[in-house]
């Protein structure tokens, strides 16, 4: 058996194969840093022997097509659960759930699921205690690799009265983590960013959107999306990469922003494509970051290049992002707060997914998004973390939707359809992402309480008590 360690100890190359280390071994033995094979050997009978980093010896098969046969999960029980099926919550009550290897294969009332996926001798059965189930919730933005700097200090300077863009602008903020990225370790970037996954996964997120950005030149922006790949081959949770060359300025371009960003637009897109290390393309378009024309002319690069388009858009200025990214066909504009009447009718025309960050507009002393006027105008929203180490160092999604229920006027269904199926349209896996549906992969969380408006209601609480990701219970259980 020809065997290849590739991708950084993340995945196996068996032939024309490759296999993910977390489809290899159980993940509940995988260890929070996100532990990689060291080296792989064949023994007999089709198994495998792995020798991962930390030394731990694993003896595994290659995951085979599995034949049709009992679910090995059911999760039942279910007080409320939220299938995300139809415009609402598609909500069943006393409803149950069967998985078979990482999908899903019945949902609905239990004496349905029971009759249609009968437990067999194998299953595990898992009693939701009358709690609510829900898909695993998707975070559409997050920036979960950095190196460590002391950014603390410049949010007590914002206590104190310092703007974001001050700081920004005299070379702290973004470029802070910058100068931290470039001197750290790939091994140092990846346990920070594997344990960023596991700071979400608690929450009930099992798939997350995350960006490069804190390097600035090709090849630290091509390590960090490698990073980003290593990470999510290890790790139970699933990152949709993507490229944020034009994060910021970087101060070795200063006095020549047009070379910098003809490199995004001609090494980076390119080769962050073609290396398929990135599925998407960001870019900051705001005083002090990039102006329209040039995000135009990434996004030009970016698309020719096959990469699905995502901008940081009116975080604190309305720059016309808004409806640039409308106009070239985004799948979303972020962020928002000081969007204008003519960015949300752009927007609702181009169905373009309003991805808004609460957490941001909270760190950054923001007017909160407008999301109500963006609902009304049929602007889908989504709601994310924007985890990141400058403004909005968070990993609480359930607490992004508290703020938009409190705050920004959603309803709670509403924010229940921000962080499942929206989410999972805005990053273009609408169908397998998001809802609970024979098909769709087994993602799926137990909060301990007995309706959804409770998520919301009682905040800053964690009342995720069992995570099922690809079918296998990845917390709790
Ligand atoms: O989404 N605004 C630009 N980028 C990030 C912040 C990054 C940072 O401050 O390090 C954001 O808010
Ligand atoms: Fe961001």
């Amino acid at each position: 058996m020809q065997l290849e360690v590739i991708h950084n100890g993340g995945a196996l190359r068996h032939g024309s194969q490759e296999f993910r280390l977390k489809d290899l071994v159980g993940v509940d033995r995988l260890g929070p840093g996100g532990l990689r094979i060291r080296s792989a050997s064949a023994v007999t009978g089709g198994r495998l022997r792995l020798v991962l980093a930390d030394g731990a010896t694993h003896h595994v098969a290659l995951p085979a097509p599995r034949p049709d046969g009992p679910p090995d999960l059911v999760v039942r029980g279910a007080g409320q659960l939220l299938t995300m099926n139809g415009d609402g919550l598609g909500l069943v009550e006393n409803g149950a759930v069967a998985c078979r290897g990482r999908e899903i294969v019945a949902v609905g009332p239990s004496a349905e699921v029971e009759r249609d996926a009968p437990a067999g001798a194998a299953t595990r059965v898992i009693d939701a205690r009358g709690g609510l189930v829900t898909p695993g919730l998707i975070d559409p933005h997050t920036h979960p690799v950095f190196g460590r700097s002391d950014r603390h200090v410049e949010f007590d300077l914002k206590a104190r009265g310092a703007s974001y863009l001050e700081i920004h602008k005299a070379g702290g903020g973004i470029l802070s983590t910058v100068r931290a990225t470039r001197a750290a370790t790939f091994d140092e970037l990846a346990a920070t960013c594997a344990e960023n996954l596991s700071r979400l996964l608690r929450w009930g997120v099992t798939t997350i959107e995350g960006k490069s950005g804190y390097a600035l030149e090709t090849a630290g922006e091509l390590r960090l999306l490698e990073v980003l790949r290593t990470t999510s081959a290890t790790h139970p949770v699933d990152i949709e990469p993507t490229l944020l060359g034009a994060h910021a300025l970087p101060p070795e371009h200063a006095d020549d922003r047009d070379a910098y960003v003809e490199r995004v637009a001609h090494e980076m897109v390119p080769r962050a494509a073609g290396q398929g290390l990135a599925k998407h393309c960001d870019a900051y378009c705001e005083d002090g970051a990039f102006t329209t024309d040039e995000v135009e002319a990434i996004f030009a690069a970016a698309r020719a290049n096959g990469l699905g388009l995502r901008l940081h858009a009116e975080q604190f200025t309305d720059q016309g992002g808004a409806g640039l990214a409308a106009q070239l066909g985004a799948a979303s504009a972020d962020h928002l707060e000081a969007i204008s009447p003519a960015g949300i009718e752009a927007m609702a025309r181009a169905g373009t997914v309003a991805v808004l960050l609460p957490g941001a507009a909270l760190t950054c002393r923001c007017p909160w998004p407008p999301a109500r006027e963006l609902l009304d105008a049929g602007v889908p929203v989504a709601l994310g973390t924007d985890l990141n180490p400058g403004s909005s160092m968070t990993s609480s999604l359930p607490l992004m939707m508290s703020l938009a229920c409190a705050q920004m006027r959603m309803s709670c269904e509403e924010a229940w359809r921000a962080v499942t199926t929206v989410a999972a349209r805005s990053l273009g896996l609408a169908w397998t992402h998001g809802r609970l549906a024979p098909g769709a992969r087994a993602d799926l969380v137990i909060f301990d309480v007995p309706d959804h408006r409770i998520v919301p209601y009682h905040y800053g609480d964690n009342h995720a008590r069992v995570v099922v990701k690809d079918g296998r219970v990845v917390i709790g259980g």
